[in-house]
């Protein structure tokens, strides 16, 4: 890229959009103004979709970054999706900071915001057809917020039919997701692929999280019981899976403000827990409410 254009992107702020039609019409001219750009040589893809409900923070802006290296237009959605909320005091008290997070974007490389209000995307109340999330959809994260993933797989399907991208782009922090949203992509036969960015964390090792803002300073400290669990678990891997379960387990003990919801070692592939003489990689996942705010991690190990 010419170093005007380099320039041009550093300082640009997105076109914000509010319509699906409106989306798809400022795709097709950011491609046109692409592909004069690009002189047919470039490998990226068209366009990237980093699906988000907002509150942006660094985590948001690795995937960000990286749908920038990918694809000649970088699309983000922000929209706080109530089909995914159980509970409306959630919902209610989820943060929003359209303005905020624009000037968050800004020089990042992000050509169109689509962010819809919820009558654009559900028109007639909560949509009657719902992409269901299956067995694993009910487990962990979909045990304790029951409904949650289908609210998720039905709104990343809509976001997925109104912008057209050839990659998704999602942390790996929502791991349950990650794995959720890719079986529902290869199940459904959609033509994209998910690319997985890594968790960012703050130098203590506690992961981004919109929900973060909501600890106060002790809930802060306390919530580290979530890293530190995850790290006891990768530390007690070569002894099998009853030592790194019992391992996690005493990292959360001692702190009060911490209960966790669940603990879990599972396949990478199915998502579901390991047997007690599993060998192999596998993924420790973790939710905890810390204080009134639920969080969750997740890290991998191998169990040689
Ligand atoms: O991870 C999120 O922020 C949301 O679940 C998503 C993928 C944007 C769908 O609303």
């Amino acid at each position: 890229m010419a170093d005007a254009e380099t320039q041009a992107l550093a300082t640009e702020t997105p076109v914000v959009v509010t319509t699906i039609a409106g989306v798809r019409e400022q795709i097709e001219r950011a491609r046109a103004a692409a592909s004069s750009r690009s002189h047919g040589t470039d490998a990226r893809v068209p366009v990237a979709l980093v699906p988000t409900m907002g509150a942006l923070h660094d985590g948001h802006l690795a995937l960000v970054d990286r749908a920038a290296e990918i694809a000649d237009v970088v699309v983000v959605s922000i929209f706080v999706n109530p089909l995914q909320f159980n509970d409306p005091a959630d919902l209610e008290r989820y943060p929003r900071d359209l303005e905020g997070d624009l000037r968050t974007l800004a020089g990042h490389g992000v050509a169109i915001v689509f962010a819809p209000l919820v009558d654009e995307l559900y028109p007639h109340g909560d949509s009657q057809t719902r992409v269901t999330a299956g067995r694993v959809g009910t487990m962990f994260e979909g045990r304790s917020r029951p409904g949650h993933f289908d609210g998720v797989l039905t709104v990343v399907a809509k976001l997925i039919n109104s912008v057209g991208p050839q990659r998704i782009l999602f942390g790996q922090k929502d791991a349950q997701q990650v794995f959720l949203v890719s079986q529902m992509i290869a199940d459904l036969d959609m033509p994209l692929a998910v690319e997985v960015v890594e968790t960012v964390r703050d130098a203590d090792e506690l992961a981004l999280s919109s929900r973060n803002r909501f600890l106060d300073a002790r809930e802060r400290r306390a919530a580290l019981t979530l890293p530190h669990m995850l790290e006891a678990a990768q530390s007690a891997a070569d002894r099998g899976i009853d030592a790194v379960i019992a391992a996690a387990q005493s990292a959360a003990m001692g702190e009060p403000l911490v209960e966790v919801d669940y603990l879990a070692i599972v396949h990478p592939e199915t998502f579901l827990p390991v047997d007690d003489d599993y060998r192999g990689p596998a993924r420790a996942i973790v939710a905890a409410r810390v204080g009134a705010t639920r969080l969750i991690d997740n890290a991998p190990l191998y169990l040689p």
